[in-house]
């Protein structure tokens, strides 16, 4: 490179960052933005449980609805409405085989999340239990604490049997 292609360079550099930003007259919060920040009991789009649920959207949907025949729906779900330790024990170890959810068979396979924090796995969970119309109890970092140690010698992804049989707390 040239001297003088590099001093355009840097002038353009220099010009393009060194302008001043105009501050604008700070705008006082309104009733609009209060009302975005506010919790809502349907779905919230931010928070830590829609960041830990975005790991699960990806099969699960952003909708909660799941795909036919490939994943299953999370929006009324028994396992997602129901007690707080299946849901919990199929997050940390995964699921395999038929399963039936809302009147449709699945047969799939889901991958274990154990390699996820207490925290990040109740923030999944509290965010499908309150999500799409769902209304299960919400469950702690302490509950999944316990269900793991209850489930740690599991070395495979449940089937929907092992899962009725299993001590799960
Ligand atoms: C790569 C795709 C994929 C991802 C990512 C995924 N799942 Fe699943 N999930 C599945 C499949 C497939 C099944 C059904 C497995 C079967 O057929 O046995 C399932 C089943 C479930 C079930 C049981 C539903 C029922 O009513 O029986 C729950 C609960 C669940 N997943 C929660 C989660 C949560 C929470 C996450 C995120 C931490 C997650 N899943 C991430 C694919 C996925």
């Amino acid at each position: 490179m040239s001297r003088s292609t590099m001093s355009v360079v840097s002038v353009f550099v220099l010009v393009a960052c060194g302008a001043p930003k105009e501050q604008h007259a700070a705008t006082k919060p309104d009733a609009s933005a209060a009302a975005a920040s506010a919790p809502t009991s349907t779905t919230p789009a931010s928070g830590p449980g829609a960041d830990a649920y975005q790991i699960c959207s990806t099969c699960h949907q952003a909708s909660g609805e799941g795909l036919p025949n490939a994943f299953p729906p999370l929006a009324g779900s028994e396992v997602v409405n129901g007690p707080v330790e299946p849901h919990i024990a199929i997050v940390l170890k995964g699921l395999t085989g038929p399963v039936t959810v809302k009147g449709q068979t699945f047969n799939g396979a889901m991958a274990p999340w154990e390699s996820l924090s207490d925290e990040q796995i109740a923030a999944a969970i509290n965010y499908e239990r309150a999500s799409w119309g769902n209304s299960g109890k919400s469950v702690t970092a302490q509950d999944v604490a316990a269900v793991r140690a209850a489930v740690t010698s599991r070395a495979t992804a449940w089937t929907a049997d092992d899962l009725k049989k299993a001590k799960l707390r």
